[in-house]
C-alpha cells in the first residue's frame, strides 16, 4: 500500500488463496473441541479459525489467506500485526505486564491520556480515563455526567449499540442477541428517534437533520425535560445498528441542544474513531465537539484498551478512587496505543480511510444503480454500508445479507453484517489494506451481491 506519507511492507503476501473448502478440516477440529469446551452464548460470524494475519489477510489453521474486511469488528486499523505495536508490546511486557495504575502508576497511561487530549476535538482543557472494554468506557462516561450533573437520565437512540453490560444493554436498542432475557436493565435510559436517511424518507418523514433533531429534542423536552437530563449518548455514525449516517445537521443541533439546557453531549467514537470514517473522529465532519468522547477498538492496534477523553471541568468533578479498575490503562495495551497512534499518523490513515472510501464507494453505487435488492449504499471514509431490500420495496431482506456474507466467505473474502434488521453489509477493511486486494474483494462482493440477487 502507498499513501501519501510512505509504504507499508507487509509480512505476509497479500493475496487470496484458498487450498481447501471454507471451513477446512483443521478449523471444523477445533470448532468441535471449542463446542465442549466455550460456552454456546459466544458466537462467530466465521467458522474459520485464524492462525496468523498481516494488512489485509487473514490466514487460518488450514493455510487458507482471506482478505479481511472486517478487520476484527474495526480495531485493526493499523493492521493486525504492526511492527510497531508488537514491538511495543514485547518490549513493554518485558519490563513489567502490570502494577495496577491506582497502586504503581506509570508514565505509558501518563503519555496516552496526553496524546487523546490532544488528538480529540475541541482545544479546551481535557482530562481522559482509560479503561478496558468500549462498554467499560460508555458506562463510565455515564457515570461522570451522572455526577457531574447531579441528574439522572440519559437519552439514547433509535439503532444504537453501546455494549453488552448492564448499563450499556439499557443504551443499546436491539434486542435480539444483545438483550432478550438478560433484563431487568438500568433505569432512566430513554430512547429517541434517530435521524436514518434512507429509513426517514421512505416513511415520509422530512429527512433532513434539522427536522430529524427537532422530532428527538420534542420527545426528549415531552417526555424527561431538558433540565432533568445528565447525557445525550450518541454514535456519530452508527455502527451495530447498521452504518446509519445521520443527516447532514442531526448532530450539531443536537450537540447544541445539550449546551442549552447543561446536558452532557457524549460522543461514542468507540466504533468511528481513529481514523475509521477519514478523520480522526467522525465527529469532526461536522465540527462537533462532544463535552466527553469514549474510545476503544482502534486505539492500541488490537490490545485491549479504551477511554473518556473530556471536558476537565466534568472529569475532575469526580472524587478520587470514583473513576478506575484494576486492568484499566493496562501498561502493555498502551505501548500499543503510543505506537498504534504512531503509525497512524506515519501512515497518514485518516487520508488513507478517505481514499478507500473514494475506491470503493463508487464501484458500490455502480452496483446499487444495476440491483433493485440494494436499497441503499452510505458511509463514510472505510466505514461503508450495503442495506439489502425486496426488490422494489424497503422491507428489510436479513437472509440475502446473510447469503451474501457466505458467498463472499466461500471465496476467500471475511464480511460483516449488522443492522436492527440485520440487512446491512459493512466494510471495515483494516486501513493498512493495499489498493490490490481491496479492488479483489469488491470484485468478489460484487459477484456474491449477483449471484446471491439472481
Ligand atoms: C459504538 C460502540 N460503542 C460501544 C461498543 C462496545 O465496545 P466493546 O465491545 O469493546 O465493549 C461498541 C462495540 O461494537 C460500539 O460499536
Amino acid at each position: 500500500m502507498t499513501t501519501a506519507a510512505t509504504s507499508v511492507s507487509y509480512r505476509l503476501p497479500q493475496v487470496r488463496s484458498l487450498v481447501t473448502p471454507l471451513p477446512g478440516p483443521e478449523s471444523v477440529r477445533l470448532a468441535e473441541r471449542r463446542r465442549a469446551a466455550v460456552a454456546a452464548g459466544v458466537g462467530s460470524s466465521v467458522p474459520v479459525y485464524a492462525m496468523d494475519a498481516d494488512g489485509g489477510v487473514i490466514v487460518d489453521v488450514d493455510g487458507n489467506s482471506l482478505i479481511d474486511l472486517g478487520s476484527g469488528i474495526a480495531v485493526t486499523s493499523v493492521g493486525a500485526s504492526d511492527p510497531r505495536v508488537a514491538e511495543a508490546v514485547a518490549a513493554q511486557a518485558a519490563h513489567f505486564t502490570h502494577t495496577c495504575f491506582m497502586v504503581t502508576p506509570y508514565e505509558g497511561y501518563v503519555t496516552v491520556a496526553e496524546r487523546l487530549n490532544a488528538l480529540t476535538p475541541g482545544d479546551h482543557a481535557k482530562r481522559t480515563v482509560l479503561f478496558n472494554s468500549g462498554a467499560e468506557a460508555v458506562e463510565n462516561a455515564v457515570k461522570v455526567a451522572r455526577l457531574a450533573t447531579g441528574r439522572d437520565a440519559v437519552v439514547a437512540f433509535d439503532h444504537a449499540y453501546h455494549g453488552r453490560t448492564n448499563l450499556t444493554m439499557a443504551l443499546t436498542a436491539k434486542t435480539m442477541p444483545y438483550k432478550k432475557d438478560f433484563g431487568p436493565f438500568a433505569p432512566e435510559v430513554y430512547r429517541m428517534p434517530m435521524s436514518y436517511p434512507y429509513r426517514d424518507a421512505a416513511a415520509g418523514l422530512e429527512a433532513d437533520g434539522a427536522a430529524a433533531a427537532r422530532r428527538a429534542i420534542d420527545q426528549i423536552e415531552k417526555q424527561i425535560g431538558g433540565d432533568a437530563v445528565a447525557a445525550v449518548i450518541l454514535e456519530p455514525i452508527q455502527g451495530e445498528g447498521g452504518f446509519i449516517v445521520p443527516a447532514p445537521g442531526f448532530l450539531p443541533a443536537l450537540a447544541a441542544w445539550a449546551k442549552d439546557n447543561g446536558v452532557v453531549f457524549i460522543a461514542d467514537e468507540v466504533q468511528t474513531g481513529f481514523a475509521r470514517t477519514g478523520a480522526w473522529f467522525a465527529c469532526e465532519d461536522e465540527g462537533v465537539v462532544p463535552d466527553i468522547v469514549t474510545l476503544a477498538k482502534g486505539i492500541a492496534g488490537g490490545m485491549p484498551l479504551s477511554a473518556i477523553t473530556g471536558r476537565a471541568d466534568l472529569l475532575d468533578a469526580v472524587h478520587p478512587g470514583g473513576l478506575g479498575g484494576t486492568y484499566g490503562g493496562n501498561p502493555v495495551a498502551c505501548a500499543a496505543a503510543l505506537a498504534a497512534l504512531d503509525t497512524m499518523t506515519e501512515l497518514d490513515l485518516p487520508a488513507r480511510a478517505r481514499a478507500i472510501g473514494d475506491r470503493a464507494l463508487p464501484r458500490l453505487r455502480a452496483l446499487a444503480a444495476e440491483l433493485d435488492v440494494i436499497g441503499d449504499v452510505r458511509g463514510r471514509g472505510a466505514m461503508l454500508a450495503i442495506e439489502l431490500v425486496r426488490p422494489g420495496t424497503v422491507e428489510p431482506d436479513p437472509e440475502l445479507t446473510k447469503d451474501i456474507a457466505a458467498r463472499a466467505l466461500a471465496a476467500g473474502v471475511v464480511i460483516l453484517t449488522c443492522g436492527t434488521y440485520g440487512n446491512v453489509i459493512r466494510l471495515l477493511p483494516p486501513l493498512v489494506i493495499g489498493d490490490e486486494l481491496l479492488d479483489d474483494a469488491l470484485t468478489v462482493l460484487e459477484t456474491a451481491i449477483r449471484e446471491a440477487a439472481a
